[in-house]
């Protein structure tokens, strides 16, 4: 019996034997040639997948996708996003300005989180009229009462409780411990939403939770609604019924390349939650990024050099740490390929940037394909936080973006010139 086999979680494919990686219908050899290097290449099509697979799993309750803006905020993919329905997770005004500028239409589906928000990112938010802002503390409650009164809008909030659900993932993007910076001690929610009951320009309109990021298991999710649940219970009783259950994102990909079914993943997830929220009869929003996005983008650069140093190979490409700084950052995994492989024996290998920082790594001791100054490779999984944490370190011009849809390739943010980097700088003083 032939077992049908796993759908492939990435939409790069060799069209056929020994022919070049391609994105969907495009050659990543025909886009580096027009564009450059590095440059980073989305799959529309599998975005818009994904974000399907939520709102096709979540069909039986009143829901709302809100895609979190950190992960990837190219303007063409909020567009894409919001076209078709998709409300915005936030976490700065800059983010909010960029919803309002892919689209303006969307921001009734914004909610805004964030341990620090300024007074002005509160006007900008109550102006704009966004869904909810999840407020992390107490103080933050005070200054958004004090702002929508004197702007007099209401402000929807929600309270981010922090719910102490161990989520087992890296420490830096773990959040729901209560020894995090993040959110509210659940234990004193409920004081605190009866404490402004009375506030005519407070709406208590939410609760909120982000358990962290990459996370795979969905037991904590499940774990974490269901206080929230037993919480908007408590506040029923005392008479403050709760719009909306805010779940944050955290799901989780495969980065080591294993054929996982996205879709039975996406379904697995919506069934924690759904048992965690029973009885709960609101709006439940969902706050995903990394499950949207990462696995639809790869970053491709060019091999520059290929030295060896006592024992060691190095594979030195013309992306660095500044483009991508995951595997710096957490010693994150993303495999490597070649975008048209060699005949020839895998070599074990580093691969690094030419940034001066030994940290500049993007994989080491890997297993790589044989590969020669010119060749190309794709560093897969990178459509989430790889251009949206980039950055100039060693005046390093940002990439270019391509998004690939429906076959075709256009190019959604140019390479960044000389002139873009120098622009905000005062001219040095004569002397
Ligand atoms: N909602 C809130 C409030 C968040 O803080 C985050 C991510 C998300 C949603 C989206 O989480 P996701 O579905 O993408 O896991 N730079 C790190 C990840 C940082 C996560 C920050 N918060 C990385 O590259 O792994």
């Amino acid at each position: 019996m032939i077992l049908p086999s796993t759908p492939s979680p990435r939409p790069f494919h060799h069209p056929e034997p020994g022919s070049a990686l391609h994105c969907e219908k495009v050659s990543l050899e025909a886009l580096a040639r027009h564009y450059g290097t590095p440059l980073y290449v989305y799959s529309a099509d599998q975005i818009v997948e994904r974000l399907g697979m939520f709102q096709q799993a979540f069909y039986g309750r009143e829901h709302l996708v809100c895609y979190s803006v950190k992960v990837n905020s190219a303007l063409a993919i909020l567009k894409l996003l919001a076209d078709r329905g998709a409300g915005f997770d936030i976490v700065s005004g800059g983010e909010l300005e960029r919803v309002l500028a892919a689209a303006p239409a969307a921001a009734c589906r914004i909610v805004f989180s964030g341990v620090g928000k300024t007074e002005a990112e509160i006007d900008l938010a109550l102006r704009a009229g966004i869904l909810e802002i999840n407020v992390e503390s107490e103080a933050e409650l005070e200054l958004l009462a004090a702002r929508a009164a004197k702007l007099k809008k209401k402000a929807r909030f929600a309270l981010r409780v922090n719910p102490d659900v161990f989520a087992d993932t890296h420490p830096y993007i773990s959040t729901g411990l209560r020894e995090h910076k993040f959110g509210i001690d659940i234990r004193q929610a409920l004081r605190i939403y009866k404490s402004v009951a009375g506030n005519r320009w407070l709406e208590a309109h939410g609760v909120s939770v982000h358990i962290g990021s990459q996370i795979r298991s969905t037991e904590p999710f499940g774990a974490a609604m269901e206080r929230l649940n037993k919480l908007a219970g408590q506040l029923r009783r005392e008479g403050i019924v709760l719009k909306a259950i805010d779940a944050g994102g955290g799901l989780g990909i495969d980065y080591h390349g294993g054929s996982f079914d996205a879709a039975a993943k996406v379904r697995e997830y919506a069934e924690a939650i759904e048992n965690g929220l029973s009885g709960f009869e609101g709006q439940l929003l969902l706050e995903p990024g990394r499950f949207l996005a990462a696995q639809a983008g790869a970053l491709v650069a060019r091999v520059l050099y290929v030295k060896r140093n006592g024992r060691k190979t190095f594979v030195i490409t013309d992306a660095a740490m500044n483009d991508l700084i995951r595997p710096a950052l957490y010693q994150a995994h993303h495999e490597i390929v070649p975008v048209r492989p060699r005949a020839g024996k895998s070599r074990t290998v580093d691969v690094v940037g030419p940034v001066c920082e030994s940290g500049d790594f993007f994989a080491r001791d890997r297993k790589l394909g044989p590969v020669k100054p010119g060749d190309l490779v794709a560093l897969l999984d990178a459509g989430a936080y790889g251009m949206a944490q980039s950055s100039n370190y060693n005046t390093r011009l940002r990439p270019a973006e391509v998004l690939v849809e429906g076959g075709k390739a256009r190019l959604i943010r140019r390479r960044e010139t000389i002139a873009d980097l120098l622009a905000p700088e005062l001219a040095p003083a004569d002397h």
